[in-house]
């Protein structure tokens, strides 16, 4: 299915995998339009797409917000709907749990959960006018809850969920929901999640701090060690979205990159225990990364 100026509307465009897609979808063909929440960011992007991609204003937390997206959206595309939703607006809070504050952890669920949910009602209408098809970025970590990254994968475990149960509803109106689950790929989401787990430690009673802060930041260490190490690139993961919204019958997952495509398999076929071994408290999984 060649893109042909098809519209797709892809969240979190300001950074990231969601620039890399944008990017790459604007090269391919589609009639991309950025999902960004500063104006600055949407021009930054047409200038990089050399003027083939147009920004939309939207916070996805923010229902009002949602709705104009979705108001401008429909008269951008002049009655021809959307072709792809790729939702992949998101942060990640790492932090021990005992120390995450409950804000922190609502507003983790609330970006990536809540989010997410709320661009799937407010665009399914543009979606069957275009018969069209959804795409969710989710994680390795939608696989295998690792320790301190209990937030980021409470959200991701959510996120597979609700597109378990969104593709069984939507498969008799023939709209495809798809997951992608990336592995570790550097951009800025790595160094947002270290000062907000920093942050998080610092918050908890002294005490606390005293028993969790050796092993903590081992772990963030070995964590963004990995990350850097990683061959997979920002331009991997477009391409992955790419083939999810041109495949004639686009599977239910895909992973990009080694640690996720093992993280899935191991889930799937090791007990709790041998799972506790390897993801436990030491950074031995890494080894599974690129
Ligand atoms: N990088 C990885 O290793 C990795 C691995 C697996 C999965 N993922 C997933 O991939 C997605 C993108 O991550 P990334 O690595 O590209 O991170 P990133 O560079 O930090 O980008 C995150 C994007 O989400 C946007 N965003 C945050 N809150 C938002 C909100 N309330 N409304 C709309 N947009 C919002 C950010 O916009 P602002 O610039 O305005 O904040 C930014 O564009 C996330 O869902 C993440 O969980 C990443």
């Amino acid at each position: 299915m060649a893109p042909a100026g098809r519209a797709v509307l892809i969240t979190g465009a300001s950074s990231g995998l969601g620039e890399a897609c944008a990017l790459h979808l604007s090269r391919v063909g589609f009639h991309t339009l950025a999902g960004v929440r500063r104006p600055e960011d949407g021009e930054r992007l047409r200038t990089a797409a050399a003027g083939r991609l147009t920004p939309v204003l939207l916070d996805v937390t923010d229902e009002k917000s949602v709705r104009a997206a979705a108001d401008g959206v429909t008269g951008l595309t002049g009655g021809a709907g959307l072709w792809g939703l790729v939702n992949n607006a998101g942060i990640a809070v790492t932090a021990p749990l005992e120390c995450v504050p409950p804000e922190l952890m609502r507003r983790q669920l609330d970006i990536n959960v809540l989010g997410q949910l709320h661009m799937v009602q407010g665009f399914l209408p543009l979606l069957r006018a275009g018969a069209g098809r959804i795409v969710n970025v989710s994680s390795g970590l939608g696989n295998v809850a690792l320790p301190y990254l209990g937030p980021y994968a409470a959200s991701q475990f959510a996120k597979e969920a609700l597109s378990d149960a969104l593709r069984r509803e939507l498969a008799p109106q023939r709209i495809p929901v798809t997951v992608i689950q990336p592995g570790a790929v550097l951009t800025p989401l790595w160094s947002k999640m270290s000062e907000v787990g920093n942050r998080a430690l610092e918050s908890a009673p002294q005490p606390v701090q005293e028993l969790y802060r050796g092993p903590f930041l081992g772990f963030m260490q070995a964590n963004e060690a990995s990350a850097r190490a990683s061959r997979t690139t920002p331009g991997d993961v477009a391409r992955v979205v790419f083939r999810a919204l041109v495949a004639e019958r686009p599977r239910t997952r895909y992973t990009v990159g080694r640690d996720a495509a093992g993280s899935r398999v191991l889930a799937r076929l090791l007990p709790d225990r041998a799972l506790d071994r390897i993801f436990g408290g030491s950074p031995a999984w890494t080894r599974l990364r690129d």
